[in-house]
Order: structure tokens, then C-alpha cells, then sequence
């Protein structure tokens, strides 16, 4: 944990503050463009008929991305997976704004499926600004070819504050349910799927990445995006089925309770969201409080994975949470996580990295809803159905993980007092520090849109 919010917020800073030889530096050591983009890599060919398939892989520490291509002959892009996001976004060969380096450019002089407007638009994401024109051009997902898809073709870029979390990915792919006040003429990546008239069913799926996470250094790519069709061996008919609560930007359900061990709450009015760039379970303050008292850690120190000693999840008790009308059960092996802390430098602990540690992945809300984060959503494949208007889960190797990770060797780590402290100033910082990030993204891109004016949402037209 310790080792790890230090290269949170070394990875905060790199991104947005470092000058461009600090950031190849912090490159250079931590390895963190492990996979840099081959900019020939071959395209999928374009399918007349689904399922299209692309892995889903791990992304800027807890974000997922895919990889796209867009124009004639294909440019390739890794694009941020954001379930709670529509406007598709990349930046231009035209944007020279430090923001842009280190993410790949799209030539709109080289696609002759180009076409050009005069519409221009702002939107915030992730703590940046990113402006330019929307144009369309042929969107290769998976093989299936969308003409004409409509984009933010971004032209100037910068960080609203000291920090954002642009880093690892190019632009958004956002699959969140179409929206009534989505931005006029600029219809969703899905949204231009789903009319391609290519799909089988207009469904997508999505199985996230498996196994242990090693963030920066070797991402997962085990996870796969199906546009079109279920997960292969898929159980529809006794797969969990929720039924969708519509909200803006959100595939939510309903809440109906959680339970810890003997700690329970019953909800009214509530809802649980998926989400796809939330690297935790929030759950209402509260329930948290609670839970947290119980497994001995004070969550305002340890963000964004509260360290939890693996050998506790043989003792800690079951997650239960109650939404659309479904008990859902989760045992500690399910809703904690393994995270690989990379080999460093001794700091005066002894403790060299190279090691798995376990994290709860929670973290503390501020109304009575619930985000599902990966932590949760991780134990299970997805099926995403907007017409018939229900989420279905099967559930994932649940048992396996278990019996492997029994058998693994657990590793004991023993912080001495000054390392703590500093790991507490430090935590408290990142957290901070990444929290505002992300709070000033929900701000910027219609998280609360029922009362905003359109432009005050997602951005302006000019
Ligand atoms: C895409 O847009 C261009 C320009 O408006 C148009 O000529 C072309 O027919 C469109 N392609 C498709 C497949 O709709
Ligand atoms: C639930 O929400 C509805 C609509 O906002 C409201 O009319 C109702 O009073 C709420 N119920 C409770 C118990 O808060
Ligand atoms: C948790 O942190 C808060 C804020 O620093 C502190 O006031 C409180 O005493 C801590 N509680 C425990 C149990 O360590």
C-alpha cells in the first residue's frame, strides 16, 4: 500500500505537473508505458456480421481501455472503456499542447473516409480540457466498421488544475445508455454501433481483466469487449437479470440492501451504478464506517485500496448486497483483490517490493447510492441490454479463485513506525490529490445534469 500511493501520486504528478524530462524519466523507471502502441498494428479485418470481439485490458492503474481505429487507411488509438461516458474523443496532429504528448495523433490528411465540420466543442474528462471540431470518420471496433462516426476531434488540450489523470489511453469510448440531452449531432460510439445494422442483438458484453494486477508493469489483457452478443458459454436463462433504473450517464439498478457479517442496511429510493473507471465499491457512508470499524482500518488515511493482511479474508465475513431485486453474496476472497507491489529501492524497512499484497477494494460514498466499481464487477461477466432493459451477471471463476490463492505463499510485511508515518502522510495525500481529480470530472460531465443547463453539462457549442 505504502509503495504503492507513492507511485500513485508519482504517477499523478507525471502526468500532470512534471516537466516533458521529468515524465520520460518517471517513464523510464517505472516502466509505466510497458506496452506502447505499435502504430502498424494490423486492424482486424472488417466482419459483415457479428459477434465483434476486442480484449479489454488494464489501463492508467485502474481504468480499462481497448484498442480502435479510425480513418481510411486505420489509425489505432487505446481508448479508455467508460461505462459513464458518450462523447468519443482523440486528440489531432494538430494538438501541440503538452496534454498531448505521449498519446497518439490522428492525421486527418491521411484517412480519405474524412469528413470535415465546422462544429467545434469543449469537454472536460478526467481533469482535462480538451476542445477542437467534431468530425466523422469510419470507426473500426472489433471489425465492425462504423462510417461516419461522429467524434471530438481534439485540437488544444489542458489540465483544468494542477493534476489529471490523462495517461495510458489516447481518448474515451464511452458506452454509457444514450441520454435524452446527449450533445446533438455528436451520437455515442454505441450509439453508432447499434445502427450500423451489423449487430445480432443490440447488446454488448463485457468481461473484465482476471487475476492478480500488476498496474504498472504488466497490465492484463485477459478481459474481452463483445459487441452484439453474449460471453461465450454464457447461461442466459440462469444468469442473474437486473432490471435497469435509468439515470443519466449511468447503467444503474436499484439498491434494495447491504449486509457485512451482522451489519445490515435497507435502502429507498437508492441505486447501484456500474462503472468502469471507479477502482473501488463506494458504499454509503454509514455501512462503510461500519464495515471499516470491523476489519480495523480507518478508511480517511488509505485511499484508493484500504490494505487488508491476505491471511484476514479467511476470516472476514460475507459481502451481501441486494439490488434489482437480487441478493448477491460475495465471500472475502471475491470482494478483496490481489495487487502485485512492484520490486523498489529498500526505503529503510527492509521491504524490497516484489511481493502480492490484498486489498479491500471500498471506499467511502456520500449519499445513499452505490458504484460498482471493479472490485465487484470483476467476479462476474456482463451482458448490458438497453431494449430489453436489464444488466444480466454470471458469475466468475468463484471457486478457483479461492483454492489458488489459498495455495499461494502469503507474504507478512512489517512496517516499522516511520515508514508508516510517512505512508500515512503520503496516502492521505494521494488520496486527496486523486479525489479531487476525479470529483472535478464528475463536475464537468453531467453527473448531476438534471439541473444544469446543457452547455453547463458537457460542454458548448459555438
Ligand atoms: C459519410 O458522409 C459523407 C459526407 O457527408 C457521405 O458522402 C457518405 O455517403 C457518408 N457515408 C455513409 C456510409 O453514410
Ligand atoms: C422515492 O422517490 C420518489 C420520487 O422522487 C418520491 O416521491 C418518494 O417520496 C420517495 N420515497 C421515499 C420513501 O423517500
Ligand atoms: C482515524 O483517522 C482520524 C483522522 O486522522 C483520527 O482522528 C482517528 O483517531 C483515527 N482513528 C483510528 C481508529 O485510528
Amino acid at each position: 500500500m505504502i509503495l504503492f500511493s507513492i507511485f500513485l501520486v508519482a504517477a499523478t504528478f507525471a502526468s500532470g505537473v512534471a516537466s516533458p524530462t521529468q515524465n520520460e524519466e518517471f517513464v523510464q523507471r517505472t516502466n509505466y508505458y510497458k506496452n506502447p502502441i505499435e502504430a502498424s498494428q494490423t486492424p482486424p479485418g472488417i466482419l459483415d456480421k457479428g459477434p465483434f470481439r476486442l480484449p479489454i485490458e488494464d489501463a492508467a492503474i485502474f481504468m480499462y481501455a481497448v484498442h480502435v481505429f479510425m480513418g481510411t487507411p486505420p489509425q489505432i488509438f487505446k481508448m479508455a472503456l467508460d461505462l459513464q461516458w458518450n462523447t468519443l474523443f482523440i486528440p489531432s496532429t494538430d494538438c501541440e499542447d503538452y496534454v498531448c504528448e505521449h498519446h497518439m495523433h490522428f492525421d486527418a490528411s491521411a484517412s480519405s473516409t474524412y469528413v470535415p465540420s465546422r462544429e467545434s466543442l469543449e469537454l472536460a474528462y478526467e481533469g482535462v480540457i480538451f476542445d477542437g471540431w467534431i468530425a466523422q470518420d469510419t470507426l473500426n471496433i472489433g471489425g465492425l466498421a462504423v462510417a461516419n462516426q461522429s467524434f471530438l476531434e481534439v485540437k488544444h488540450a489542458r489540465s483544468i488544475g494542477f493534476l489529471n489523470w490523462y495517461n495510458d489511453y489516447d481518448g474515451a469510448l464511452g458506452l454509457a445508455p444514450p441520454y435524452t440531452n446527449n450533445l446533438p449531432h455528436v451520437p455515442s460510439a454505441w450509439q453508432g454501433i447499434a445502427a450500423s445494422g451489423a449487430l445480432n442483438r443490440k447488446i454488448f458484453s463485457i468481461v473484465l481483466p482476471q487475476g492478480k494486477r500488476y498496474p504498472l508493469s504488466e497490465p492484463r489483457t485477459n478481459g474481452e469487449l463483445i459487441l452484439g452478443d453474449v460471453p461465450d458459454n454464457f447461461d442466459e436463462e440462469n444468469s442473474i437479470h437486473l432490471p435497469l433504473q435509468f439515470a443519466p450517464y449511468h447503467w444503474g439498478v436499484s439498491l434494495e440492501s447491504l449486509s457485512f457479517g451482522d451489519i445490515h442496511h435497507n435502502f429507498v429510493n437508492a441505486s447501484a451504478y456500474f462503472s468502469s473507471t471507479t477502482p473501488a465499491v463506494v458504499l454509503p457512508k454509514p455501512f462503510i464506517d461500519e464495515i471499516l470499524s470491523k476489519i480495523n482500518v480507518n478508511i480517511t488515511m488509505l485511499w484508493p485500496w484500504v490494505g487488508i493482511p491476505c491471511e484476514a479474508r479467511d476470516e472476514l465475513p460475507d459481502f451481501t448486497i441486494g439490488i434489482g431485486g437480487q441478493k448477491i453474496t460475495l465471500d472475502a476472497y471475491q470482494y478483496t483483490f490481489v495487487v502485485h507491489i512492484p520490486p523498489h529501492d529498500d526505503m529503510g524497512d527492509g521491504d524490497t517490493g516484489d511481493y502480492d499484497a490484498c486489498r479491500a477494494g471500498v471506499w467511502r460514498g456520500e449519499d445513499n447510492d452505490v458504484e460498482l466499481g471493479f472490485p465487484f464487477w470483476e467476479n462476474f461477466r456482463t451482458v448490458f441490454d438497453l431494449e430489453e432493459r436489464v444488466i444480466l451477471l454470471e458469475p466468475v471463476n468463484m471457486e478457483s479463485k479461492r483454492m489458488e490463492e489459498r495455495s499461494s505463499v502469503v507474504v507478512v510485511v512489517v512496517v516499522g513506525i516511520a515508514v508508516s508515518l510517512i505512508a500515512l502522510f503520503t496516502s492521505a495525500w494521494g488520496s486527496w490529490l486523486i479525489l479531487s481529480c476525479i470529483r472535478k470530472r464528475r463536475s464537468h460531465t453531467g453527473y448531476e445534469p438534471v439541473t444544469e443547463p446543457l452547455e453547463r453539462q458537457i460542454g458548448n457549442y459555438v
